[in-house]
This record gives C-alpha cells, structure tokens and sequence, in this order.
C-alpha cells in the first residue's frame, strides 16, 4: 500500500496534525472496542506532539479517551525510567504526568534492568498479557533517524530479520550501548502506523526512503499487513521530495 504522504507548514503545523489524527483515532477506536492502544515514539520529535496533547487550554485535553488509553512505547533506551535519555522519562514529563491516564494504562519497558535482554523478555509478556500471541497496536508513532532507522531497528540490525521475536535488545555499535525496541511483527501489526519527521536535518534521507529504491533503509521496512502508513512531515524534512 502507497504511503499517504502529508507536509505541514512547520513543526507546530505537524504536531497538531498528529494530535488531531490521534484524537480522532483514539475517540472512533473507543467507541467500538472501549480502549485504545498507542505505541509512542521516542527521541525529540514528538515532545511537541505529546505537549500539546497533554495541554489544557488546547482542544485535545478535554477530549481525549485518557482512561481509555494503553500507552507503550516503540522502543527505549538501557536505562533507568528517570534517565535524560529515557523514552519513557521524555514522554511522562510531556504528557503523561500531566493527564488523568491510570498507572495501570502505562506500559513502559523497564529499561533499568540489568539486561536489556532481560528488559526485553519482560516487555514481551507485558505485549503478550494484554494483546494476546501477536499485539495489535491501534497506532504506532514512529520516528526516523538520518541514517534512516526507525524504532531502534538501524541499518544492517539483526533486527530487520526477527520473525519470533515482539520485542528485541540489539547492541548499537554506534551508540555503544544496547536498545530494546519492537520488531517488524509487531510494527507491522499495528493497525494504524505514523512517522513523524521534522526538520531539514532529514531532509535528504527522506528523499532516499521515501522515493528511492526499496530495501535499503530499516523505515523502509515498515510496511503494515493490513493497517495503514501515514507520513507526517514538515515543510523542513519534505524539502527534497
Ligand atoms: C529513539 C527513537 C528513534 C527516533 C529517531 C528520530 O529512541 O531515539 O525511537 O527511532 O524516533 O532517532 O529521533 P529525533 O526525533 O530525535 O530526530
């Protein structure tokens, strides 16, 4: 299925778009099956998004399914839940710590495990006590990097090939430390997929995943079964399209 492929004005244009999307989502979603489920994006970009979701005076405080939403998370870093680095950390002080979503609603990794392995393996009977054999996430939000990964799937990951595995701990050489992130199975599960990318930095690998051969890039490995992929870009990163 061909990418629907929308450029906003600016980052601020970009993260209202996502949030009128996953209001939306959140609220159709609710109203059939009574929750929702969202995998949320780590690193900069979506702080706007989760900010302005997460503020009272916009129109999405008042109407979100906050009590009926399951937060997880695409993937997180090997480290503990307070950590600058944690996913978990960016998206609880941007959000979740200002909105009335239960504790039992919030399903991050536990990044401070002594193993990312360990981390992994926990994260997994999380995905699997509360989805069943193979989760099906509402929406996954996700990021992508300038070398073009997504998640923590990088290029040339042993990730790009786990068929079994939901939930992996790959090592990152260029990182030098460990990721726990979700595998292509269950990313491309999910029923509803968004990247959101911002910024001219990313302009240039956008162009590579977006319209140059396939197979190449670990975003390009995000092909839903049977959901749907939705590019949100703003005018920055779309520059070279
Ligand atoms: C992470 C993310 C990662 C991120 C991209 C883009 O844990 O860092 O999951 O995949 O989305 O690296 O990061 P920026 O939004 O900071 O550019």
């Amino acid at each position: 299925m061909k990418p629907a492929i929308e450029i906003l004005a600016d980052a601020e244009a970009l993260a209202h778009e996502a949030a009128t999307l996953i209001l939306a989502q959140s609220l159709e979603v609710v109203s059939v099956k009574g929750t929702f489920s969202i995998g949320l994006s780590g690193g900069s970009t979506p702080k706007k998004l989760y900010e302005l979701l997460a503020n009272p005076n916009k129109e999405f405080f008042g109407q979100a399914p906050w009590d009926r939403t399951h937060y997880f998370w695409t993937d997180e870093r090997h480290v503990a839940p307070d950590h600058p680095e944690s996913n978990y950390r960016m998206a609880n002080e941007a959000m979740l710590a200002h909105v009335p979503v239960p504790n039992d609603n919030v399903h991050r990794v536990l990044g401070e495990l002594t193993s990312a392995q360990e981390a992994a393996t926990q994260y997994q009977s999380q995905l699997t006590m509360f989805f069943g054999e193979l989760p099906r996430l509402d929406l996954v939000l996700l990021g992508m990097g300038t070398d073009g990964h997504t998640a923590s799937i990088f290029p040339g990951s042993e990730v790009l090939t786990e068929k079994r595995r939901l939930v992996s701990a790959p090592w990152v050489e260029k990182l030098n430390s460990y990721r726990i992130t979700l595998t292509l199975p269950v990313l491309n599960n999910a029923n509803a997929v968004v990247f959101l990318v911002s910024g001219e930095e990313k302009a240039d690998i956008l162009r590579e995943v977006l319209k140059g051969p396939d197979a190449r890039f670990p975003a390009q490995a995000i092909q839903p079964t049977h959901g749907t992929l939705r590019w949100l870009l703003d005018s920055a990163a779309g520059s070279r399209l």
